[in-house]
């Protein structure tokens, strides 16, 4: 049992406190934001998650996790310290390490034994060098200390369980002593025999970043045929099964759908375009990826339009606006240049979202009309665009849907309804990749 500090209790810094708590360390997550610390303390999460509120109450209840906004103290007091703050993207596609720097500057100042600080927020490949040297310059004692990576690869949506059986762990160490206390910290996983990568600090940064550069060329990659099948008669889906049966492509991410979102591909993939110019390094085939995602969501109005050639005034019912489903985040969700889109053509829209309603509003679209139900929403309207894969919404009843609208027009961004069923219905549908079968 180690006594660890997360720096940063988002997604990420929540969800790895709690499940380093629940491998029987002691955790303190901490954060600048007051009003989240205060919501944890009363048992409410700031987040949603499936599973997440168990995870936290049972660990807190075994006093093994708690929440402070004292960070300082939590540094003093702790061995291991996580950072887990945001790393936005910056003015020229960077990733924006303030945050990171300004946490590394805080534990300098509280150094007061040997500490680990390990870095789980997605930094560029050079950050780990950068905050050794920022905590040299700066720690109030000549204490020891090591700097470690340990990227973080959890799925929003079903965080908890990745975090709890993840299919491995990184670590970028440079001593073993850090090596060596970092496996009992994740004890229970090297007793699961789940696959540990140990590595140096430079090669553990960059997994992380070619990781989802990967998993976002191969989205891209997908849409792109979807467009192409929706022009000739295929179907994407038969032709995506059929490439996922040879194990060098594996099936899983080639769903095509509205382009990805959310806070990680999307900055991860310009920042390592941006890592990659400042060492002279093309990253042709990321940049590529990251022009073709930023086409689909067009890709999707275009398809709105060949439905509803004119939509001066017509109502257009969203459903979904977190950028993929069992999330609340919609950080850069394609609804976002969607909604904008539809509405700079003067369409009328209205959106449903299971949870992340109260997010648009409050981060990005205070103006956006949301309503409480799937049936309030397509209420008279003209035309439905399903931009999450709810479950919800998997299991829209279509005769019903028919009978509420104005005129039965459906883009189903997630491919998540039966073409049959819209045929049988009588709907006008586009889908990504399954239009013409
Ligand atoms: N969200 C994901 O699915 C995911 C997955 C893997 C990796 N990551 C990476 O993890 C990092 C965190 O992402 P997130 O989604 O959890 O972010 P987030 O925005 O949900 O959480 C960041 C938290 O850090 C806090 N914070 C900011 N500055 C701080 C400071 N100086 N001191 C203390 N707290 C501070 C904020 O108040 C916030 O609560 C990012 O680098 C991200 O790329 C995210």
């Amino acid at each position: 049992m180690r006594k660890i500090c997360v720096i940063g209790t988002g997604y990420v810094g929540l969800v790895s406190g709690a499940g380093l708590a629940d491998f029987g360390n002691s955790v303190i997550c901490t954060d600048i934001d007051q009003s989240k610390i205060d919501m944890l303390n009363r048992g409410e999460m700031p987040i949603y998650e499936p599973g997440l509120k168990e995870l936290v109450d049972r660990n807190v209840a075994t006093g093994r996790l708690s929440f402070s906004a004292d960070i300082d103290a939590a540094v003093q007091n702790t061995e291991v310290i996580f950072i887990a703050v945001g790393t936005p993207m910056g003015e020229n596609g960077e990733a924006d390490l303030r945050a990171v720097e300004a946490v590394a500057s805080t534990i300098a100042k509280n150094m007061n034994a040997y500490k680990i600080v390990c870095t789980k927020s997605t930094v560029p490949v050079g950050t780990g060098a950068r905050l050794e040297k920022l905590i040299l310059q700066q720690r109030n004692s000549e204490v020891d200390f090591d700097v470690v990576s340990n990227p973080e690869f959890l799925r929003e949506g079903s965080a908890v369980k990745d975090f709890l059986h993840p299919d491995r762990v990184i670590l970028g160490v440079s001593s073993k002593r850090a090596e060596l206390i970092l496996a009992e910290v994740y004890r229970p996983l090297y007793i699961n025999d789940t696959p540990m990568v140990i590595t140096n600090i430079p090669s553990s940064e960059m997994i992380k970043y070619a990781s989802n550069a990967f998993l976002a060329v191969k989205i891209s990659f997908i849409n792109e045929v979807a467009n192409l099948a929706d022009k000739v008669g295929a179907d994407v889906h038969t032709i995506a099964k059929a490439m996922g049966l040879d194990g060098r492509i594996s099936p899983k991410f080639l769903h095509p759908g509205p382009g990805f979102g959310g806070s990680c591909f999307p900055k991860d993939t310009e920042a390592l375009v941006h890592t990659g110019e400042v060492n002279g390094v093309d990253f042709q085939v990321v940049k590529a990826a990251i022009a073709a995602n930023k086409a689909q969501r067009k890709v999707i109005l275009g398809k709105a339009l060949e439905l509803l050639p004119d939509m001066t005034g017509k109502i257009i019912a969203i459903l979904g606006l977190a950028f993929k489903a069992n999330t609340d985040d919609v950080r850069d969700a394609p609804a976002l240049d969607i909604i904008e889109g539809l509405e700079s053509l003067g369409a009328v829209v209205r959106a449903y979202d299971p949870i992340a309603s109260t997010n648009m509003k409050k981060y990005f679209l205070p103006e956006l009309d949301t309503r409480n139900s799937v049936s309030e929403t397509v209420e008279g309207a003209d035309m439905v665009i399903i931009l999450t894969e709810w479950n919800e919404l998997r299991g829209l009843s279509l005769p019903d849907l028919k009978k509420r609208m104005n005129s039965a027009n459906i883009v189903d961004a997630r491919n998540i309804l039966s073409v049959d069923q819209l045929k049988e219905f009588g709907f006008n549908y586009r889908n990504v990749g399954r239009s013409t079968i």
